[in-house]
């Protein structure tokens, strides 16, 4: 249990909100478990209709806490397995999920994003993926899914050159269906949640599996790209981006 995620249900839908606003909503180990199990539990609850990830305002979140990053990079066993249990919840997850994003999606709050099925952002939202500048290489399955929805090319802008796209870039590339104004994200998500809800369960639970890629394969690339990701944080150069980025705030 953590106090930094929250899970409520408001009928047919669960909300699953990052609630550590002081560090910018920055996931902690307990973070993803927590979330996995809300999600895992969703699943085998036939009350739940859909479930609603949300964040802070101005924050949805600002990625793996840094902190855990560099503590992980010496650890024996796999350096985000946490993390990795949170996605491959998400992507086998059969409830449809929405995504409220007011403010910042970095690294893991954008590649979580490609998981979802439907996405709201608030006017002022950013999305940014600074793996690389970390020494890191993309995870989540963001290589399978990322050209899938935006294309090659803002996806190697976006995941290899780690240039943000804005809400209405995002929009525009088809990451997020609507934009919001500042602090209404939540509302419109929960409106789209809503909507999801009322329709017949069985009917979206097969129309969702036909539009999306198996979740064996983009698990099998979850898994992939993890093994790369262990390597690189244990690399002088992973090493350094996270001490200098700890080392800033002092
Ligand atoms: N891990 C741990 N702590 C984080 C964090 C992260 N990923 N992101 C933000 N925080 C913390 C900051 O250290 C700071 O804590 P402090 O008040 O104890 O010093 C607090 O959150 C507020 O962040 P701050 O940097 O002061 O706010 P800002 O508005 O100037 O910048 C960010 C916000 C998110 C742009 C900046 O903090 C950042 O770049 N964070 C790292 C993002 C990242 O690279 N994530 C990993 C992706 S793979």
């Amino acid at each position: 249990m953590t106090e930094h995620v929250a899970v409520t249900d408001n009928g047919a839908v669960r909300t699953i909100r990052m609630c550590r606003a002081d560090k910018k909503n920055a996931l902690t180990q307990a973070m993803y478990t927590a979330m996995a199990e809300a999600i895992a539990k969703a699943d085998a609850d036939a009350a739940i209709r859909c479930v609603v990830i949300a964040g802070a305002p101005g924050a949805f979140t600002a990625g793996n806490d840094m902190e855990d990053f560099l503590k992980a990079s010496d650890s024996d066993g796999h350096p985000i397995a946490k993390a990795l249990d949170f996605l491959r919840a998400l992507a086998r997850g059969r409830k449809p999920v929405v995504a409220a994003v007011d403010g910042l999606a970095i690294g893991i709050g954008t590649t979580m994003l490609f998981h979802c099925d439907y996405v709201v952002a608030s006017t002022e939202a950013k999305f940014l993926t600074p793996f690389i500048q970390l020494g890191l290489v993309p995870e989540g399955a963001s290589s399978l899914l990322a050209p899938r929805l935006i294309g090659h090319q803002r996806a190697f802008a976006l995941l290899v050159m780690g240039k943000p796209l804005d809400a209405a870039a995002a929009h525009g590339a088809g990451l997020v269906n609507a934009l919001a104004p500042p602090g209404q994200a939540d509302a419109e998500a929960a409106a789209a949640a809503a909507a999801i809800s009322a329709l017949p369960p069985e009917a979206v639970a097969m129309a969702r599996g036909l539009i999306r890629p198996p979740a064996d394969e983009v698990v099998r690339r979850i898994d992939d790209e993890a093994e790369l990701f262990a390597i690189r944080m244990r690399s002088p150069e992973a090493k350094a981006a996270f001490t200098s980025f700890l080392a800033r705030r002092k």
